[in-house]
């Protein structure tokens, strides 16, 4: 079966000028690719302000007009220039934005997902389909009528999901839809975005929560300074053994003594001339200096790392654990579980649901 979507060499950059006149090249997202099928999750998983909603708005065509894109979006097989991902955007591709401000505060709730129509037939009709769809989430007819600040948290995160989901669409873009949710909404959200894959659906789950891409995805593409460098199954994050790159390995040897979180601000921001890891990897060699590795495919997985099956000792993992990945909880001692047994059931008990 053909890819539903595929980002080809994605790189994305935006020029500032610094002191009025001198001009410099902001690199934000270098030589991105992955893809995603019919009926399959793929999260993002970066920190934050490492490109991640760039990435949704490149697919969607709602850039900057100051960025520069090089590399290319397909859908179905077709690439997608402006004009075409104006046609589909919010049809046949749909966004669930981050948050309850990208909805109109001004307007009811269910008049903006009805959005505009041509005729009177047509506005009963999205009505009626609007009714239907939030009643499938839970949203009864008294919610129809409120405007964005009268819902709780959990509300307006339903009404964006099936605001997005009313046009059916082929491929969804959740941005980060769950900072700020209560632990149930959280779940409830996770459960919402499997039931897509079940109809058929693909899913591009951005986020920066180590967690929710462990319960929700199929496979996991971890940034790191703009680039990806490792696209993995969700089942070889149980156990950082299978996993490729030294950085996302000392990722999940971390977890969960670093609260399934990401480290903020270790990632070089400015161009290096080598491999973006190069400072902080503990299996570089001298290549490593002044050449950039390549995204390559290796036994199923993608991979951008020179020596990736290089063994890394025990002891040099517990150093870059210890000290760049979760400094702040070293006096915890040492990590005997690599995910917790709760993410552990889940991923386990989805697969043998998916052997059934
Ligand atoms: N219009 C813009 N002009 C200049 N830089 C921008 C612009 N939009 C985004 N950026 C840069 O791109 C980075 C990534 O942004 P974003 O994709 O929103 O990050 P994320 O969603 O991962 O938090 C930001 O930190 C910022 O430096
Ligand atoms: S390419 Fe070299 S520096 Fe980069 S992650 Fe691999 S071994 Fe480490
Ligand atoms: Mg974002």
């Amino acid at each position: 079966m053909g890819k539903l979507l595929e980002v080809n060499n994605l790189s994305i950059s935006f020029t500032q000028y610094v002191q009025g006149l001198n001009r410099h090249d902001l690199k934000v997202i270098s030589d991105l690719s992955l893809d995603i099928g019919e009926s399959e999750i793929v999260a993002v998983l970066g920190s934050s302000g490492s490109g991640k909603s760039l990435l949704a708005h490149t697919i969607l065509g709602i850039l900057p007009y100051n960025a520069h894109v090089t590399g290319d979006v397909k859908f179905n097989g077709e690439i997608l220039d402006q004009e075409k991902k104006e046609k589909i955007r919010g049809k046949e591709i749909c966004l669930i934005p981050q948050s309850v401000n990208f909805l109109d505060p001004l307007m009811k709730v269910s008049q903006q997902a009805v959005g505009e129509c041509k005729d009177d037939n047509e506005r009963k009709e999205k009505k009626i389909r609007q009714r239907e769809v939030f009643a499938k989430y839970g949203l009864d007819e008294s919610v129809d009528d409120l405007y964005p600040f009268e819902l709780s948290g959990g509300m307006a995160r339903k009404v964006l999901l099936s605001t997005a989901l009313l046009n059916d669409p082929d491929l969804l873009i959740a941005d980060e839809p769950t900072p700020g949710l209560d632990s149930k909404s959280v779940e409830e959200t996770i459960q919402d975005i499997r039931k897509l894959k079940d109809q058929g659906k693909g899913v591009l789950l951005i986020t920066h929560e180590i967690d929710v891409a462990l319960k929700t995805a199929d496979r996991i593409a971890i940034f790191y300074s703009g680039y990806v460098i490792e696209i993995n199954k969700v089942e070889n994050f149980l156990n950082s053994d299978n996993l490729l790159h030294p950085y996302t390995k000392a990722l999940v040897d971390a977890l969960p003594h670093n609260g399934f979180k990401l480290t903020e601000g270790v990632q070089p921001l400015e161009e290096v001339s080598g491999c973006p890891y190069y400072e902080n990897c503990p299996i570089s060699s001298d290549k490593c200096a002044n050449n950039k590795p390549e995204l390559i495919e290796h036994d199923g997985a993608m991979i951008r790392c020179f020596n990736f099956n290089k063994a890394v000792s025990e002891e040099v993992v517990d150093e870059v654990v210890s000290e760049e990945v979760v400094d702040e909880v070293v006096s915890e001692g040492p990590v005997e579980e690599s995910v917790s047994e709760e993410i552990a059931e889940e991923v386990n008990g989805e697969e043998a649901n998916d052997g059934a």
